[in-house]
């Protein structure tokens, strides 16, 4: 086995994109001074959610659904060749991995656009008690995913956080993918980048940040 690209630079942009983005809309959550920001960074959650989705129909061939979504049956099998060491080394997400992610991705929907509808007033106030009960299920289950990854990385002897940056993870030759669709991941950028400094005159009191350190 050698280090092979696996990973494209859209399917990596998306991740560390949507890592910062909930990160700020969670901190920017409970307060009113900086209700602009959280919605900017939420909006940013969505769209990245609905850039994924399509991705995944459209992608590299890891970052397609039907290459990591799997049965429960599966990921079941999965678990317990793992706890007897017999599983073998996953090129793109292990089973167990990819339940996490297709929750975060669903979760991430559900967050988005129940605060969208809660921002434009659709719905009853419900609806805005199901904003934070969502987004703080998705907060369990970024710990659990990174508890996940983590775990993998020693099971797997391989680093596969530093594979989310690089996109390089160990496999066989023919089991890389064929570009990395750079164009569409600076474009992504791009878009995001412009989105929040077109907003940025609504969103720019970070005071947050201050009371988030102070109150470290
Ligand atoms: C610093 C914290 C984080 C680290 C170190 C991290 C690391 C990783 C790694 C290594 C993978 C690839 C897993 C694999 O090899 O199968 C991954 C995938 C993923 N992570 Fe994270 N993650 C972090 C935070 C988050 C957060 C906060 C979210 C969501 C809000 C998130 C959502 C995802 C998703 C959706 C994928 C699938 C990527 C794709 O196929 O597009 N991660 N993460």
């Amino acid at each position: 086995m050698s280090s092979i690209k696996v990973w494209d630079l859209p399917t990596r942009f998306f991740h560390w994109l949507l890592v910062l983005s909930f990160a700020g809309a969670f901190l920017t959550a409970e307060s009113e001074r900086n209700r602009d920001l959280h919605v900017l960074l939420g909006y940013t959650v969505l769209g990245l959610i609905v850039f994924r989705l399509l991705w995944g129909l459209i992608g590299s061939r890891y970052a397609r659904f039907y290459s990591f979504v799997c049965s429960p049956k599966v990921v079941v099998l999965y678990l317990c060749q793992l706890i007897q060491k017999q599983a073998q080394h996953p090129v793109g997400h292990n089973p167990a991995g990819a339940v996490v992610i297709v929750l975060l991705l669903l979760l991430g929907l559900g967050s988005g656009l129940s605060g969208w509808a809660v921002y434009e007033d659709i719905g009853a106030d419900w609806l805005t008690e199901w904003h934070e009960l969502i987004s703080n299920a998705m907060l369990v289950v970024v710990c659990i995913h990174i508890t996940g990854v983590v775990v993998s990385s020693y099971l797997q002897g391989e680093n596969l956080i530093a594979a989310m940056v690089t996109g390089k993870k160990l496999g066989h030759v023919n089991q890389a993918i064929a570009s990395n669709v750079a164009s569409l991941a600076w474009l992504l950028l791009a878009v995001v980048i412009g989105l929040w400094i077109w907003a940025w005159p609504a969103s720019k009191d970070l005071n947050w940040l201050l009371h988030t350190f102070s109150w470290w």
